[in-house]
C-alpha cells in the first residue's frame, strides 16, 4: 500500500467545494484522489492521470469498488505534460489541481519494475514499461560524458566520475548491467575508494542517487515537469488552486522558479511564500515523507 503525504495540508489549501472539477495529475494508488473525491460529496468530478498502465488500472478498479466510479472519477492513461489536451478534451478548466511527483510505493515494491536497488529485478525504471528505453538499454548506449552529466545534474552524485568509469569498464569487458543488483555491484566497485568503515552508508546513498538519476533520464522527468508548469495557468479556472509535492531539489527548484516567474507576470495572484514540509509526526509514521516539499499557487 502507498501512504499519501501531506493530505491535510493539501486539503486545507485546495478548499475543494462540491460541484467543482479537479485534476489529480499523478493518480498513483489514488490516496489523494479519494480524499479529494470525499470533499466533492458526490457532486463534481475529478480527472486522474497516470502514465503507468499497470497501477492506474488497479487503482481505477479499487476506487470504483469503494464507490468512486466513472460518474465522479475519470482515469486517463496520460502524461501530465499534456494537461492542455485534457482540458481541451473535456471542454473546461480546472478548479483545483494536485501533482504528487515521483513514484508510488506500489511501483517501488514491484521488483519487475527495477525501481529498488534493494531487491533483484530487471533494470527497467520506466513509469510506462511499454514506452521508451529501459535504464538497462540506456546504459548500453550512453556516452561517458552523458552518463557523468546525468548523475551530477539529476542527483548531485559525488562519485559520478568513478561510477561512470566502472560502467564503461564493464561495457568494454562485455559484462552485463541488466539487473538492479548488477548496477549495485557497479556502484560498490566504484566506491572502493571510500574508507571501509564509511563505505556501506556511501554505497547506499550512491545507489539511491544513481537509480534516481536514471529514472529521471528514462522518463524525461524534468522535461515533462517543465511542460506541466508552463501549461498550468492556461488550464486553471480563475482563482483555481494548484498544489505540488516534490521529492528532490531539482524538482523543487523548477516549481519554485516557475511559480515566481508566473506570479511576476500576473498569472498567479498568490504563491506559497515558503516551502511547506510534512509534520515531524507524519515523517515518523511515513519515512518517505521526510524529503517532501509542497508549494502552491492560486490562478489570478
Ligand atoms: C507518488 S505517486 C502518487 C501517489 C498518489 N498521490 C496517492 O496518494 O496514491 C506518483 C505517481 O505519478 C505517476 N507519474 C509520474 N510522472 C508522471 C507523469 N509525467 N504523468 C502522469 N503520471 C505520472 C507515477 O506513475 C506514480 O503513479
Amino acid at each position: 500500500m502507498h501512504i499519501s503525504i501531506c493530505v491535510n495540508e493539501i486539503l486545507d489549501f485546495l478548499q475543494i467545494q462540491p460541484g467543482q472539477v479537479g485534476l489529480d495529475a499523478t493518480l498513483g494508488y489514488g490516496g489523494h484522489t479519494k480524499e479529494m473525491l470525499k470533499c466533492l460529496n458526490g457532486k463534481g468530478h475529478i480527472y486522474g492521470l497516470d502514465v503507468d498502465p499497470i497501477e492506474s488500472e488497479k487503482t481505477k478498479k479499487r476506487l470504483a469498488s469503494q464507490g468512486f466510479a466513472e460518474d465522479v472519477l475519470t482515469v486517463r492513461l496520460q502524461n501530465f505534460a499534456d494537461i492542455d489536451l485534457v482540458s481541451k478534451d473535456i471542454g473546461r478548466k480546472f478548479d483545483f489541481i494536485l501533482a504528487d511527483l515521483g513514484v508510488s510505493s506500489m511501483q517501488i515494491d514491484n521488483p519487475d519494475r527495477g525501481f529498488s536497488y534493494k531487491v533483484e529485478g530487471s533494470l527497467d525504471l520506466r513509469l510506462n514499461p511499454n514506452k521508451g528505453k529501459s535504464a538497462a538499454d540506456r546504459l548500453k548506449e550512453v556516452t561517458k560524458i552523458e552518463l557523468e552529466g546525468m548523475l551530477v545534474e539529476n542527483s548531485d552524485e559525488p562519485y559520478a566520475k568513478e561510477i561512470t568509469k566502472v560502467v564503461m569498464d564493464w561495457r568494454k569487458k562485455g559484462k552485463a548491467i541488466e539487473t538492479t543488483l548488477q548496477l549495485k555491484e557497479v556502484i560498490e566497485e566504484a566506491l572502493c575508494v571510500v574508507p571501509q568503515k564509511e563505505r556501506k552508508e556511501a554505497v547506499k546513498k550512491s545507489c539511491a542517487r544513481t537509480f534516481q538519476a536514471l529514472r529521471i533520464d528514462v522518463n524525461n522527468e524534468f522535461e515533462v515537469l517543465y511542460s506541466f508548469l508552463e501549461k498550468l495557468p492556461e488550464v486553471l479556472a480563475p482563482n483555481g488552486r494548484v498544489a505540488i509535492l516534490t521529492f528532490h531539489s531539482g524538482e523543487d527548484r523548477l516549481v519554485k522558479k516557475s511559480f515566481k516567474e508566473m506570479k511576476n507576470l500576473g498569472l498567479y495572484s498568490e504563491i506559497s511564500k515558503d516551502v511547506i514540509r510534512p509534520s515531524a509526526e507524519e515523517c515518523l509514521r511515513n519515512p518517505r515523507a521526510k524529503s517532501t516539499k509542497m508549494r502552491w499557487a492560486i490562478k489570478s
